[in-house]
């Protein structure tokens, strides 16, 4: 918050975000110790986060990846989503932990959550790197969040605005000039 790069505004650092990915890889080792356990990476948005955490688990799950798109400009979302890439495992008789960038309406999180328990999982888990409280329209339960805010464009680890900006390494606020002039 207090450092800029252009009109984005530093959030979260490399120290915060590793910080705190290993809190929650304590609480996740703690939960699945000894389980049959499938963690799914949902792209594109989760892949830094998602490795970052999966080095530091203490069990041994199977990994997998899946990617949804909603559809409908932004403007007018209607929350319609569409699976674009399936996982290739079998979840059958397996705990899931579904590793998402963000929960901020919800509708993802939910599609997710619904896909996985009707494919034969033993029970489905959302791990959210961020959990953006302030428009949440699904009253969806996150079961393990890295940070919590109410609202803002975020980008950088693994985040975007239209596919920019995933390489950084910090997690960083966009300010509207630069969305509005783009
Ligand atoms: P929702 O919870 O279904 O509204 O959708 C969450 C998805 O919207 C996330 O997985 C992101 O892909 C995208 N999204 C929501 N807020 C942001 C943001 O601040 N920055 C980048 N993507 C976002
Ligand atoms: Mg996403």
């Amino acid at each position: 918050m207090s450092s800029t790069t252009g009109s984005l505004s530093l959030v979260y650092s490399t120290q915060e975000i590793a910080h705190n990915i290993e809190e929650l890889a304590t609480k996740i080792n703690a939960l699945y110790q000894g389980k049959n356990v499938a963690v799914i990476c949902v792209l594109k948005g989760a892949f830094m986060f998602f490795a970052d955490c999966v080095k530091h688990f203490t069990f041994s799950p199977t990994i997998d990846f899946i990617r949804i798109t909603s559809y409908g400009s932004s403007s007018t979302r209607n929350n319609d989503i569409l699976l674009t890439k399936d996982i290739e495992i079998s979840i059958q008789n397996k705990h899931v932990l579904i590793f998402e960038d963000i929960v901020d309406t919800g509708h993802s999180a939910q599609f997710l959550l619904e896909y996985f328990r009707n494919r034969g999982a033993l029970d489905v888990k959302i791990a959210t790197l961020l959990n953006k409280t302030n428009r949440r329209e699904i009253d969806v339960t996150i079961h393990f969040s890295c940070f919590t805010l109410e609202d803002g464009f975020l980008v950088g680890y693994g985040l975007d605005y239209a596919e920019k900006y995933r390489e950084l390494p910090c997690i960083y606020s966009m300010n509207e000039d630069i969305k509005n002039t783009r």
